[in-house]
């Protein structure tokens, strides 16, 4: 089902691929579709806007590959402007690229609707919800940062939940429609307190990926 036509109020489960097996991508992608992910979150890091290298557009193709699933691809890069039309080409259904990084926002946003994928827009748990308030009408997703982005592993920030209200409240009031994606420390308690102030799109690698049953970790994260 196109994201679009998904209410804010239906969860989509999006499992971190940084916390998979890279030396058996394919195998990893295979388990989380059977583990009954919704998306794949793949997180692109080029050591300068943070302080991690994970990889590029040639992964982005080989996971893609790998057969049909969607890809929501998390642009954790300064120039996003500059590496997107790769990032596009290599199958990304939808792209985030941070408010914080060096770009012209708009553009770029319209950019990535212009070629036929979903518009994410990333903010940092310190960076306030103003900084993204003249793109909201040009996103189909909001992605809240519930860490320091770079890496995997980290524990939750609760501080980032009074932001999502407000970005849940605004969406309201302004008759806005993007989702609201939460990244960082995701699993089934830290979900169900995203949940309650208005996230529906949840991104868990460690949680999901680490897990004995991942297709249990899943289903309660889903639940929570
Ligand atoms: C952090 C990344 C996250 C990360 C989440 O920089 O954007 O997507 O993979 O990992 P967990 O779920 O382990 O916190
Ligand atoms: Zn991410």
């Amino acid at each position: 089902m196109p994201v679009t036509t998904i209410p804010f109020t239906d969860r989509i489960i999006a499992p971190s691929l940084l916390a998979a097996d890279f030396s058996r991508i394919a195998d990893e992608v295979g388990r989380a579709r059977q583990a009954g992910a919704d998306w794949l979150h793949l997180d692109v890091m080029d050591g300068d806007f943070v302080d991690n290298i994970s990889f590029g557009p040639a992964i982005v193709q080989a996971v893609h590959d790998c057969g049909p699933m969607f890809l929501d691809v998390h642009l954790m890069i300064r120039r996003p402007d500059h590496y997107l039309s790769r990032f596009i080409a290599a199958g990304s259904d939808l792209v985030s690229v941070h408010v914080e990084a060096a770009h012209d926002v708009a553009e770029t946003l319209r950019r990535i609707r212009e070629a036929g994928c979903l518009a994410g827009l990333a903010l940092n748990p310190a960076t306030p919800l103003d900084e993204c308030l003249p793109y909201l009408g040009q996103i189909d997703l909001l992605l809240c940062m519930t860490v320091v982005p770079g890496f995997g592993g980290q524990p939750f920030m609760p501080e980032v939940l009074a932001k999502i209200e407000a970005a849940a409240r605004l969406r309201s009031e302004r008759g806005l429609a993007f989702h609201i994606e939460v990244d960082g420390g995701i699993d089934a308690v830290t979900a169900a307190r995203c949940a309650a102030a208005g996230a529906n799109v949840m991104v868990a690698g460690s949680s999901t990926f680490r897990a004995a049953d991942m297709a249990g970790a899943i289903a309660n994260i889903r639940r929570a």
